[in-house]
């Protein structure tokens, strides 16, 4: 029975050196089943070495983790599964795709290399892509599309054989904002939509804030807050998570974050969206509901 009940990813007392160096250390994490949950913090503090752990492309020195309910890593126990056998999906800064297949081919790939019967490729291809919005494009080379066009092909190669997991590591920082912004929204509807449990990996604030359920703030490879982005905002637990916080509000006096009074009756339907009130404007703002319980409070995020 897992202490964690039913909980998708669970990770307990993690910990990864590089020589003498603490890469990631006593990382406790419990992803529920569709969750979207973000590792924040500044370069260096662990985010990717924790990820790859997760994902087996690193051996960890220390802990466990389980998905869905297995062990597919346990130091003590001498447990590594091979990242495979993990049923994980990634999607990386760097989304590299075969540059001479055409977007079909690169997002059916993976189904191939798992040698699904030729009527499975065909069909979960084009319902991936169909779903990240290219079934038009399934015929074009990869190096014919624009920079969102091939994020979204590596986010349909990621979910194509329905893993339970993706894991996304900055999967957004080689596009412009304008793009980046609009990527966003698509990235948590398609998460939303499709149900997949989620860890996302970012140093920007504001993404972590718009688009998470929970954020877990490091430092320095130890985790310094687990909380839902209201709470991370409005009650940081000590200095590092409150300049984290003082860096979002020294945005919002160029225009980027607010806290909204009266968030529109949308905001008690959705949990992101566009926020319409007065003060906000109806173009450029978010609003973000603080919890499930309390979804009346809300944290605008402008972007320019
Ligand atoms: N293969 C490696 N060999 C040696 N040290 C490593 C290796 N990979 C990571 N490190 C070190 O471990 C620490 C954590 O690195 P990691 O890549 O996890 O950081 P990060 O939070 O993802 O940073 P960034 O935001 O820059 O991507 C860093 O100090 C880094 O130098
Ligand atoms: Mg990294």
């Amino acid at each position: 029975m897992s202490a964690h009940g039913d909980a998708m990813v669970e990770i307990d007392h993690l910990g990864k050196h590089f020589g003498s160096e603490a890469a990631v250390q006593d990382f406790s994490l419990a992803v529920a089943a569709g969750e979207f949950v973000t590792l924040l913090g500044p370069s260096g503090c662990g985010k990717t070495t924790t990820l790859r752990c997760i994902a087996g492309l690193e051996r960890p020195d220390a802990g466990d983790i389980r998905i869905d309910g297995k062990t597919v890593t346990s130091v003590k126990r001498a447990i590594n599964r091979n990242p495979e056998h993990r049923n994980i999906g990634m999607v990386f800064q760097s989304y590299a795709l075969w540059p001479h297949m055409t977007v079909f081919d690169n997002v059916a790939y993976g189904l191939r290399v798992r040698r699904a019967p030729g009527s499975v490729v065909r069909e979960r291809t084009m319902r991936a892509l169909e779903l990240v919005g290219l079934p038009d494009m399934a015929g074009r080379y990869a190096t014919k599309l624009s920079g969102g066009q091939r994020q979204r092909v590596a986010l349909a190669r990621a979910i194509v054989y329905e893993p339970k997991v993706v894991l996304f590591d900055e999967p957004l920082s080689n596009l412009d904002a304008k793009l980046r912004e609009q990527m966003r929204i698509e990235l948590v509807r398609l998460q939303k939509e499709v149900g997949i449990t989620s860890i996302y990996v970012t140093h920007d604030q504001s993404e972590a804030l718009i688009m998470s359920d929970r954020v877990v703030v490091m430092n320095k490879g130890v985790i310094q807050q687990i909380g839902d982005p209201h709470s991370i905002y409005a009650r940081p637990v000590n200095a590092f998570v409150a300049a984290a916080k003082d860096t979002a509000k020294l945005k919002s006096r160029s225009g980027i974050s607010r806290r909204c009074a009266s968030p529109s009756p949308a905001a008690t339907v959705f949990r992101r969206g566009r926020c319409s009130c007065s003060a906000c404007g109806p173009k450029t703002s978010w609003f973000m509901p603080a919890s499930r319980t309390a979804p009346m409070q809300a944290i605008c995020l402008k972007e320019k």
